[in-house]
């Protein structure tokens, strides 16, 4: 307080004083009546937000952030954030699993080793749940027609290769003998990503039309990825996964629309659809992390 103020005070008679005293005791009272509730609302909602689990979190956002989802939606930025964040937070332990658990142990079999899916939760708008891949294990290369995914490494390391669709050439149509094969037509894609991923890392995201729409993923060591598709794969809104094999693109002629630099040439690829493939096994599997409340 300055020595004006302390002035203006002395020269005030003492009920004035008082009056101003008692108005001015009120109002600090008042204040801190009002930081004290301010203080306790906000530490309530801290314990609120500790207690409310990680996976209860993520499902909430979801039901805002894909609240109006169909085919092609794709979320405003700020809730991509939103989503992203909580989902890098999001520990193996927060959804029940250990990588000591039977899903993650290495197969001796001849076949592709079998990988497990933990259905979490999924409606119109979207889905939650979650891939555990033993060593070797491959969901192989597949689309995400018109969705937006978020997926979220849990542990382990896995290689990844993404594509997405080149729309900057005019239509291709590679020479494809119809013989050998059932599917001739084959289409160009640029290759998004095609390295190793470890946890801990950040959450990838694909879009409808980038991000690596279509990806494929190899199981370096046992590991588990926690997806959310917004909207969910539906056959009759036309949103049906389609597998794919990837040509190098020397292995076919391009008919003379297409032109690539050399240099580039590794850098896209002929997608052909093709069946989904016969030793493909994903089992579904009780998900024993926490319940969540309104699933
Ligand atoms: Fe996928």
């Amino acid at each position: 307080m300055g020595r004006a103020a302390v002035a203006d005070i002395k020269g005030k008679g003492f009920s004035e004083l008082d009056k101003e005293t008692k108005t001015n005791t009120e109002d600090t009272n008042k204040n801190r009546n009002t930081t004290c509730s301010d203080s306790r609302g906000k530490k309530s909602r801290r314990q609120q937000k500790k207690m409310v689990h990680p996976v209860q979190r993520l499902f909430n956002a979801c039901k805002d952030v894909f609240a109006s989802a169909g085919t092609a939606f794709v979320p405003p930025p700020h809730k991509i954030q939103l989503l992203s964040a909580l989902l890098d937070e999001i520990q193996p332990a927060d959804v029940g699993l250990t990588p000591q658990m039977p899903f993650f142990s290495p197969q001796v079999t001849q076949r592709a080793p079998t990988i497990a899916y933990l259905h979490i939760h999924e409606c119109e708008k979207f889905s939650i749940g979650i891939f555990c891949l033993p060593p070797s294990g491959v969901l192989p290369l597949h689309n995400h027609p018109g969705m937006t995914v978020f997926s979220k490494l849990l542990f382990g390391t896995m290689h990844i290769k993404s594509y997405d669709w080149v729309v900057d050439v005019p239509s291709t149509s590679a020479v494809v003998d119809p013989s050998q094969t059932q599917h001739p037509e084959v289409r160009l894609a640029k290759v998004k990503v095609d390295s190793d991923l470890t946890a801990p890392c950040k959450t990838s995201i694909l879009y409808p039309a980038d991000g690596g729409n279509m990806h494929c993923f190899t199981a370096v060591t046992a590991c588990a990825v926690l997806d959310v598709l917004g909207p969910p794969y539906s056959d009759p809104e036309g949103r049906h996964c389609t597998y794919y094999t990837d040509y190098p693109f020397t292995k076919f002629p391009a008919d003379g629309q297409v032109s690539i630099p050399e240099e580039e040439k590794d850098k896209v690829a002929w997608l052909q659809e093709r069946e989904k493939p016969e030793d493909l096994m994903v089992v579904g599997a009780l998900y024993t992390g926490p319940k969540i409340i309104g699933n």
